[in-house]
């Protein structure tokens, strides 16, 4: 998986990069690079966004800026480009992220990610330059660099090599493994601590209960947020 994010914000990615599980990723053959956008503007000053047409708060990210970049950066005209990866800019409005749709990225050779800063991108870069536009959630963030760490950071960790366990990404919350339900709870030491006590069943070492108990516990988080379980 070849990732490729274009920002103002280039350094804020170091970090997320250095984290292990990002960075056993990236050992294995995966890469995560940052443009930034000011460095690639046509405009003077570094100048990456202006005011909007028709007035109103805030600045908006200018369509010539992300062309310039886009087309700098891998030497091809964007709207083609477009046509031959995924790029996906990154607002409130969009697709919302799940976890098929994390697969569905997770299967692609390489991904563009495009963050806008303040009040977003003018409409012709989603129109024009963009495949696709994904929101994280519907509440509004001061820019796409955080989205764009969930959306890697949800992507990387389906790839080999990420997690310490192989299995661990299959039998997650609501992977196609648990029929699109939440993940069933997870217990460790110590089995008691101040009288709250872990399911017997977990401490049968008896494989086909476990596996069921398990089954049930995942269907019954499906029924709604704060349900119960019985047996607790
Ligand atoms: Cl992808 N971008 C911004 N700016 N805000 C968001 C978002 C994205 N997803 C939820 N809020």
């Amino acid at each position: 998986m070849n990732i490729d994010v274009f920002t103002l914000f280039p350094e804020w990615f170091g970090w997320f990069s250095s984290q292990r599980h990002v960075s056993n990723v990236l050992a294995g053959g995966s890469s995560l690079a940052c443009v930034n956008l000011r460095e690639h503007t046509p405009l003077s000053g570094g100048q990456v966004d202006d005011t909007p047409f028709g007035g109103g708060a805030g600045m908006v990210l200018r369509v010539d800026v992300l062309d310039s970049a886009l087309r700098g950066h891998y030497g091809l005209d964007p709207v083609e480009l477009r046509g031959q990866r995924r790029v996906i800019a990154l607002a409130p409005g969009g697709r919302l992220l799940d976890d098929a749709l994390v697969d569905e990225l997770a299967a692609e050779p390489a991904l563009t990610l495009l963050c806008g800063r303040y009040e977003g991108f003018d409409e012709r870069i989603l129109d024009h330059l963009a495949s696709d536009v994904v929101s994280i959630g519907r509440y509004v963030l001061s820019g796409g660099e955080l989205a764009a760490m969930v959306i890697c950071d949800a992507v990387l960790r389906k790839l080999p090599g990420a997690l310490g366990h192989a299995d661990s990404a299959a039998e997650e919350s609501f992977s196609a493994a648990l029929e699109g339900q939440p993940e069933y709870p997870h217990y460790t030491r110590p089995a008691e601590y101040r009288g709250w006590k872990v399911p017997d069943v977990l401490l049968s070492g008896h494989h086909e209960r476990i596996e069921h108990w398990r089954r049930e516990r995942s269907r019954e988080r499906a029924g709604g947020a704060g349900s119960q379980p019985e047996g607790r």
